[in-house]
């Protein structure tokens, strides 16, 4: 997803908003999510975003979005958001966001999803660091 920056998407430092970053990575992440599983995919889990760099406005963002694990009805799927001088091509992070959607069938509860097919040893390290970092989201917090 290409979005580019405009003066009402940036804070008074002519930087966009960090609330404006996360909705794109929302959007580009359900998108993938609904692709992958074929339904309409809910938002249940943002991992922590760091802000790497700031885009300015006249500056462009690039989301790229992929599906980096897949549960039984939620998918992991990983943000990489970048920005870009669109003429010199220059590319700088900006966020790497994790985002945990469930799929949902038409009464609104979680529905299955196809799993991811196993077929490299890339998608298969991919499967095991988000089965990893769903432990970690998942395990009960101290108070
Ligand atoms: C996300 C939601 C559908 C889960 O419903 P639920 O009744 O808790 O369903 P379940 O307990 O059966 O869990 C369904 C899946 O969600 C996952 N899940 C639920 N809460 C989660 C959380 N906080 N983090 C990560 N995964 C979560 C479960 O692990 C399960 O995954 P799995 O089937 O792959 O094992 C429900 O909480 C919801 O509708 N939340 C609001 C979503 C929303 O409004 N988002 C913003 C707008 S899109």
């Amino acid at each position: 997803m290409t979005e580019y920056v405009l003066p009402q998407h940036a804070n008074a430092l002519g930087s966009v908003f960090g609330g404006q970053i996360m909705a794109w990575v929302d959007l580009a992440g359900a998108i993938c999510a609904q692709r992958h599983s074929g339904h309409m995919a809910v938002t249940a889990f943002v991992d922590d975003l760091k802000f790497e760099q700031p885009v300015r406005v006249g500056e462009v963002v690039r989301l790229d979005a992929k599906v980096t694990a897949v549960f039984r009805t939620s998918m992991e799927i990983e943000v990489v958001v970048q920005g870009e001088d669109a003429m010199t091509g220059r590319r700088w992070p900006c966020v790497d966001a994790h985002v945990t959607f469930v799929a949902i069938d038409q009464d609104r509860k979680p529905t299955e999803v196809p799993p991811l097919l196993l077929d490299s040893e890339e998608v298969r390290a991919s499967q095991a660091a988000g089965e990893a970092r769903r432990a970690a989201r998942l395990a009960p917090k101290p108070i």
